[in-house]
């Protein structure tokens, strides 16, 4: 990772944790890092346990991330959640496109992009998911759909510093699976995101972080997190126990 971009650790914990398990486990992390960490971390509870966790954060450098805002300000749209709300809530950062999002909720590259020009609008940083399917992989297909993603995305989004946008990249067949990406594999990935930010946000790509997902453990993050332009970890099913988060934080450094 180039010097200049602090790694970033943020847990999704998708549709887990009651209250109390959310509170429970948010203590555990806080006690568990260490003082002058190199790393920022983020924590995405569900919606219902923000504020349960914003209380456990309270007076620390940890950061609270939603997992999904709808682009709507308010009004009647039941269900849904705004980034004003979020950022009431004591958001710092808000999930935006997970593949599951798009999977299950019919999340497109065109709504991700209405999604991310709402959040921008009220000062939250979104963490912008893009990643093949195995099918897409298979057809070598992955640099042209990472490049769709990216490019209707980030459509229309007038200038931007490169602290106002965070990218993950996870491979849709590398979530929740056991399966990793190699280093190699993902380098390539974000490397060619890199570039890619170069044109549509000229300077600001290089502040840019550029986060891995899929299957991240304390025992693949070192290496991920060696190359390049990888420049920290989504992490899903090894963020819901702290001995796994915390091993993938002092991974970073
Ligand atoms: P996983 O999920 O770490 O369980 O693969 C990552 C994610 O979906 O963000």
């Amino acid at each position: 990772m180039m010097s200049t971009r602090r790694y970033l650790i943020a847990a999704n914990w998708k549709m887990h944790k009651t209250l109390e398990e959310a509170r429970a486990l948010a203590r555990e992390v806080r006690r568990g890092l260490t003082w002058g960490l190199k790393a920022e971390v983020a924590l995405a509870p569900p919606f219902t346990a923000l504020a349960a966790v914003a209380g456990e954060l309270a007076d620390s450098d940890l950061r609270l991330a939603g997992q999904d805002a709808f682009w709507e300000r308010q009004g009647a749209y039941t269900g849904a959640i705004s980034p004003m709300m979020l950022k009431d809530a004591g958001c710092h950062y808000v999930i935006i496109g997970h593949s599951e999002r798009r999977q299950y909720f019919g999340e497109t590259d065109h709504t991700v992009n209405r999604k991310l020009k709402a959040v921008l609008e009220v000062g939250l940083c979104p963490i912008c998911c893009i990643g093949e399917s195995l099918e897409e992989r298979e057809k070598g297909q992955t640099l042209a759909r990472v490049g769709q993603q990216l490019e209707v995305g980030l459509a229309e989004m007038g200038s931007l510093t490169g602290e106002q946008l965070v990218l993950a990249y996870e491979p849709v067949w590398a979530i929740g699976t056991g399966l990793t990406a190699t280093p190699q594999q993902a380098q390539e990935v974000h490397a060619f995101i890199r570039s890619r930010l170069r044109e549509l946000l000229h300077a600001a790509a290089e502040e840019v972080r550029i986060l891995y997902g899929g299957s991240v453990t304390p025992d693949n993050a070192a290496t991920l997190m060696a190359e390049t332009d990888i420049d920290g970890a989504l992490v899903g099913g090894a963020s819901l126990k702290s001995a796994s988060f915390l091993g993938i934080i002092t991974a970073a450094g």
